[in-house]
């Protein structure tokens, strides 16, 4: 069955081929045609084929949905003192990832997927199609596992992270953890899964060991990304570039040699307004990223602990007042530069053979999205052609 969506004010392809010749390839007075689960057709409203249904986008905006490409959606409890304490005063440290990881321990399957499907159908109404989605609160071969199979029943893009912290009964061998974590939990974990991560940072694990833990990964045919340079300046990025991670998150604590080893290579950075707004930490300077040539993702980084926000709207909000983007280059990063962190070329896009991922937004254009901060204005979302707002 085959649906034109017409009288559409703002068409976002991201795709300049397609419109103006710009990244974002805008049409204005735009239809598309969507048939099964994929895209057939996009162009000017006059000259929308004849299809089975009619959608009136009453000069509104569409755009592909969101592709949130890095989140922690599986967990038990919150952090909501840890996070009082910080508008306190207190600073935010990898520390607090314990306090999750005996919560979600506990916790059974029904109400870990219960809590992961409450926050992917949040995540849904604000407009994101595609998540990935990690590992990294269960810190046992049993637990990491688990917390895998519930993730791959929501999305194909899975990633393990059982190098998130040193687990606590490791504390005093980490040597021994690492082992663990690519051995014994590598076994159990990589069928689950398509990606490994590692935080690499101070108090979480160093640059020989996030080498251990990726490479081990990818001799087990998982890719790697990594959670790079967050807390403070360390080997993340560079790591991320030399194993040809598909990104590097975080990203706020740069020198210039990160940057060029960037913009030389092909991994993305992904950048996580949402950890450093509630963290209350300085931001990732995005202008300088994009001014070298980096390629650029935003995501929510959801989790309890230092991002609580399943909301792409208010992330790229944030890029725009904050880090120096453009309300053009937010959008992009958060569709086309999600799909980019996760190697796809199905999403992120509206063209003939895109996935039919699409977001109507009540507004004339996508820069509402910054310049309307806080509004919902997701008025209608499709995954795969369906309605699903
Ligand atoms: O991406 N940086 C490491 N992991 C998460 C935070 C996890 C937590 O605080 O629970 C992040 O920000
Ligand atoms: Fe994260």
């Amino acid at each position: 069955m085959s649906t034109v969506i017409t009288n559409i004010a703002t068409l976002v392809t991201n795709d300049p081929s397609l419109g103006d010749d710009s990244p974002l390839g805008l049409v204005r007075d735009a239809a598309v045609v969507i048939d099964g689960d994929r895209v057939v057709w996009t162009g000017a409203s006059s000259r929308a084929p004849a299809t089975d249904n009619r959608v009136d986008a009453e000069g509104r905006t569409v755009l592909p949905g969101f592709v949130d490409s890095h989140s922690h959606l599986v967990f038990a409890g919150d952090r909501t003192e840890e996070f009082n304490a910080r508008m306190s005063g207190r600073p935010y440290g990898a520390g607090g990832i314990r306090t999750t990881v005996a919560a979600t321990r506990a916790a059974g399957d029904g109400d870990l997927e219960a809590n992961l499907t409450r926050l992917l159908a949040e995540a849904l109404r604000q407009g994101t199609t595609t998540f990935e989605t990690k590992s990294g609160y269960g810190l046992t071969v049993e637990d990491e596992a688990r917390a895998l199979r519930i993730a791959a029943r929501h999305t194909d893009e899975v990633t393990y992270l059982g190098a998130h912290i040193v687990a606590p009964e490791y504390a005093g061998d980490p040597a021994a953890y690492v082992d663990l974590v690519t051995g014994e939990m590598l076994d159990a974990c990589a069928p689950h899964a398509r990606w490994i991560d590692v935080f690499c940072e101070k108090g979480a694990f160093d640059g020989d060991q996030a080498r251990a833990v990726l490479t081990a990964g990818r001799a087990k045919g998982l890719h790697p990304r990594v959670h790079a340079n967050q807390l403070s300046h360390g080997p993340g990025v560079q790591l991320a570039v030399e194993l040809d991670a598909a990104s590097a998150d975080h990203c706020t604590h740069l020198t210039d040699a990160d940057v060029d080893a960037l913009a030389n290579g092909d991994t993305v950075a992904t950048l996580l307004p949402g950890a450093e707004f509630s963290t209350r930490a300085e931001w990732p300077d995005a202008r300088r990223l994009l001014d070298a040539g980096v390629t650029v993702a935003l995501s929510t980084d959801c989790n309890p602990g230092s991002s609580f926000t399943s909301s792409m709207p208010f992330c790229v909000a944030l890029a725009v007042r904050d880090m120096g983007m453009t309300p053009d280059e937010a959008v992009w990063s958060a569709t086309a530069g999600g799909a980019a962190a996760l190697r796809r070329t199905d999403i992120g896009r509206l063209g003939p053979g895109a996935r039919a991922d699409l977001l109507l937004l009540d507004a004339p254009s996508h820069v509402h999205l910054a310049y309307r901060p806080g509004v919902p204005l997701a008025a209608g979302v499709w995954r795969r052609g369906v309605r699903v707002v």
